[in-house]
């Protein structure tokens, strides 16, 4: 089924991913797609690409005015009720909002189950991630998974290693539109730890409840120069990981700052870049690494989900039991800091 031949796409947001994607969507006229009202805060704001006309601050006219919901305003409380509405209304919402999904994953199930919602871009951007996790790699039963999924965090540790102070490096990954509109989210892992939870539901667990990795969790915050140093004398590198593996029978989910050393896969990811390395019991290991923060970037992940929505593919679709929870497994031993 195709939605439509032009289809009026109701943006929610219009800041760094809102931006790009506009302008990715004039630029691929071919595709079809024509962005109908836009839901921003301040609709005095001068946006370049943005006619005025198209601006809005009544969630209500984008949902008269569209085919399809794009969310990318962020937060979980507007941003969550608009898709609801959208979604109950039967339309198709494609969201880059992590935080949304972890925080209120039971209220969307639903929709997950009947292919309405689309969150490519929630993990790693417009890198390959839940698509993959989601369709070939569930050929194997999962083992482990570990990943840099935040940029923010990256690009800061990056930058520490050529010698920038953090308060600076954190600037520095704001005025790239890396960082979320709260970069504690950011910096304390819990960005982190909304998109390794996404992941779990969808391949280790699907009942894995959000506080189990909210305690779990710990930042770069009280990374200082003299432990990046360090990890650089043992030809290492400091960077935030998120894992999820089995540990007392039990799936056990963790985010925390590691040494690796520099011969490992993930290490070589530096600046915005994410990298993520999965276990399969028959696939073996498979490490998939790019882009994973920024307007364009993000933007691409988005334009892809809006890509199968219009031609009626569904979203990510659910696991509905929990993987079984390797007893001997061989588990990648990674170094806290
Ligand atoms: P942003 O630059 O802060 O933009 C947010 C946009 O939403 C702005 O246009 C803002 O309006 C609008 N908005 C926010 N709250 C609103 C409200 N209550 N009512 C009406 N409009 C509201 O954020 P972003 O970096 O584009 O990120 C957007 C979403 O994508 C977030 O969920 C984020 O986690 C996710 N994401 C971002 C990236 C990235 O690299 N930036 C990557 C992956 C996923 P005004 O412009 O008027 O302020
Ligand atoms: N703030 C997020 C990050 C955006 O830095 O990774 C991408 O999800």
């Amino acid at each position: 089924m195709v939605l439509s031949s032009r289809m009026n796409i109701g943006l929610l947001g219009a800041g760094n991913v809102g931006k790009k994607l506009v302008e990715l969507i004039e630029d691929r006229d071919e595709l079809g797609f024509k962005v109908s009202k836009v839901l921003v805060r301040d609709v005095s704001k001068a946006r370049s690409k943005i006619p005025p006309d198209l601006l809005t601050t009544n969630p209500k006219e984008i949902l008269e005015t569209s085919d399809l919901i794009v969310e990318v305003m962020g937060g979980t409380t507007l941003a969550t009720e608009v898709m609801l509405e959208a979604l109950n209304n039967g339309k198709r919402v494609v969201t880059a909002n992590k935080a949304a999904l972890a925080e209120h994953w039971e209220t969307f199930k639903p929709f997950i189950k009947k292919g309405l919602l689309y969150f490519e871009a929630s993990v790693m951007a417009g890198t390959p991630t839940i698509g993959a996790l989601t369709g070939v790699l569930r050929g194997s039963r999962p083992l482990e998974l570990h990943a840099i999924l935040n940029g923010t965090c990256n690009y800061i540790l990056s930058e520490m290693e050529k010698g920038e102070i953090y308060s600076k490096a954190l600037k520095g990954a704001q005025d790239l539109g890396y960082a979320e509109a709260d970069p504690t989210l950011d910096v304390e892992g819990f960005d982190t730890a909304h998109k390794l939870i996404v992941l779990a539901r969808l391949v280790f667990d699907p009942n894995a409840k959000w506080e189990s990795i909210e305690a779990n969790t710990k930042g770069i915050s009280s990374i200082t120069p003299e432990v990046m140093e360090a990890a650089a004398q043992r030809n290492g590198r400091i960077r935030l990981v998120g894992s999820i593996y089995p540990c007392d029978g039990q799936w056990t989910y963790k985010v925390r700052p590691i040494f690796l050393p520099n011969t490992h896969p993930m290490a070589n990811a530096a600046s915005n870049r994410n990298a993520l390395y999965f276990c399969g019991d028959a696939v073996g290991n498979v490490f998939i690494t790019g882009a994973g923060a920024g307007g364009a970037a993000t933007a691409s992940g988005v334009l892809s989900d809006i890509i199968s929505a219009s031609q009626g593919l569904p979203g990510p679709s659910l696991i509905t039991k929990a993987a079984v929870v390797p007893r001997n497994a061989d588990v990648e031993i990674l170094e806290e800091v």
